[in-house]
C-alpha cells in the first residue's frame, strides 16, 4: 500500500497532487490546440443529436453532482443549450418530463452509483439520448449509456473525490466547447483562446498546489471549528458546495456551501467570531459583489479565509487569510479554486487524526439505494 501511495501519506493527498497529470490525460488525443480541434469520439459520432438537444439534463450524486452544476454554467455560457441538473435520487422518483429531444448526461466516477444508473434507464425508456461521463472503464453506467467520454483520471482510491471532480469538469468543458463551436455560439477566436488557456491549466494547478504549506498553517488555526461556511458565486458557487462537502466527509466538521448572495437570506445569522467563512473571491465575474459580501462578514466578526486571484490586494486587506490561485478565464476558475479547498479539508482532517482515505460511514461507491 505504501508503494501505491507513491510516497504520499494518504491516497487523497496523492490524488490531489495527481490532478495536473490527470487533466493532461483527460486532454490526451482530444484537445488538439494547434489544429484548433477538439476530438471526442462519443460526441463526434452523435454531434447533430447532442448539439440540437432541446435541453441537456444532468444527473449525478455527491461530488459528481457538483461537477454537473459547474457544467450547467459552462454549457449555458458557451453552447447556449438549456441545462438542468438533478440529483439522480430525486429525478428517478419524481415522474420527470423527458422528451426524445433531450440529452441526458450521467456523471459518475465509479460508473456504479445505483441512483444514477436508475435515472439513466428511466430517461432512455422515455427516448432521451444518454451520454456517460465516467472514470471507471467498462463500468455499468458507461455500458448503459448510448455514448460517453471517460475522464481518464486513473484509479481514485480516497473516498473523498478529488481528481475525479476536476477531470469531470474538464471533460464537460471540452464537450461544451465542441458544442459551442458546432452551434456557432462562440467565435473561432474565442474557441482558440479557450483551448490555449486550457492547455495552461495543468501548470496553473501545479502553482495552486504550491500553497500547500500555507494552507496547512490555516488548517491548524481552524481545525477546532464546529461549523464552517463556504461561499461562492457564479461558476464558483458549485465549488463552494464541493469545498463544504469535502470538509464534512473527512473531518466531520459541519459545513455549508451557499451562493454568496444567499447569505443575507439566512446564513448570515450564524456569523460570529467563532465562524470561519471560506469565500471564493477570484477576479472577474462578480468580484465586487463578493467583496461586499466579505465586508458584511467582517462587520459581524466572522473569520474570513478568501481564495483570491494572484496579486489581489483589495481582499487581502479585508480577509484574515488569503490563498492565491493563478488567473484564468472565468469559466475555467473552478479547476483552480477547487485545489486549495481540497488541501484545506485534507489538512484539517489529518490534524484532527481522522481516517482521511476511509471516512466513517462512507463507501467509495454507493451501489445500493
Ligand atoms: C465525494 O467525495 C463522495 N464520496 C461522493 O459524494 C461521490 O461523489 C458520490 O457518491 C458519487 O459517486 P460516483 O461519482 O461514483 O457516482
Amino acid at each position: 500500500e505504501q508503494i501505491e501511495k507513491g510516497g504520499y501519506e494518504h491516497f487523497m493527498l496523492k490524488e490531489i497532487h495527481e490532478q495536473p497529470t490527470a487533466i493532461k490525460d483527460t486532454y490526451r488525443g482530444r484537445m488538439l490546440a494547434d489544429e484548433g480541434l477538439i476530438r471526442m469520439a462519443g460526441v463526434d459520432d452523435n454531434l447533430e443529436r447532442i448539439a440540437n438537444a432541446k435541453r441537456i439534463l444532468i444527473v449525478a450524486c455527491g461530488t459528481s453532482w457538483h461537477a454537473g452544476l459547474v457544467a450547467e454554467y459552462v454549457f449555458e455560457e458557451l453552447a447556449r443549450i438549456p441545462v438542468e441538473v438533478e440529483y439522480a435520487s430525486e429525478f428517478r422518483y419524481r415522474n420527470p418530463i423527458i422528451s426524445e429531444k433531450d440529452v441526458i448526461i450521467a456523471i459518475s466516477q465509479s460508473g456504479e452509483t445505483a441512483d444514477t444508473m436508475a435515472a439513466i434507464k428511466l430517461a432512455k425508456e422515455k427516448g432521451a439520448f444518454a451520454f456517460g461521463v465516467c472514470n471507471v472503464v467498462g463500468s455499468s453506467i458507461s455500458r448503459e449509456t448510448h455514448a460517453g467520454a471517460y475522464t481518464h483520471a486513473g484509479p481514485e482510491i480516497g473516498v473523498a473525490s478529488t481528481k475525479a471532480f476536476t477531470t469531470q469538469i474538464t471533460v464537460l468543458t471540452l464537450m461544451a466547447l465542441k458544442l459551442a463551436k458546432q452551434n456557432g455560439t462562440i467565435s473561432h477566436t474565442e474557441f482558440m483562446t479557450y483551448l490555449q488557456e486550457m492547455e495552461r491549466i495543468p501548470s496553473k494547478i501545479e502553482k495552486a498546489l504550491e500553497g500547500d504549506e500555507h494552507i496547512k498553517m490555516i488548517a491548524d488555526i481552524y481545525k477546532d471549528a464546529r461549523n464552517c461556511l463556504y461561499l461562492g458565486r457564479g461558476f464558483n458557487f458549485p465549488v463552494a458546495l464541493e469545498g463544504a462537502l469535502k470538509l464534512k466527509e473527512i473531518s466531520y466538521i459541519h459545513a455549508e456551501g451557499y451562493p454568496a448572495a444567499e447569505m443575507k437570506h439566512g446564513p448570515i445569522a450564524l456569523i460570529d467570531e467563532e465562524m470561519p467563512v471560506v469565500v471564493i473571491a477570484t477576479k472577474r465575474g462578480h468580484y465586487e459583489k463578493v467583496v461586499s459580501n466579505i465586508q458584511e462578514i467582517k462587520s459581524r466578526n466572522g473569520k474570513i479565509i478568501a481564495i483570491v486571484t494572484e496579486g489581489d490586494e483589495e481582499v487581502r486587506d479585508l480577509a484574515d487569510h488569503v490563498i492565491e490561485v493563478p488567473e484564468t478565464l472565468e469559466p475555467l476558475t473552478p479547476l483552480l479554486t477547487t485545489i486549495p479547498l481540497q488541501l484545506l479539508s485534507y489538512h484539517i482532517a489529518v490534524l484532527l487524526g481522522k481516517n482521511v482515505d476511509q471516512p466513517r460511514n462512507l463507501a467509495k461507491s454507493v451501489t445500493v439505494e
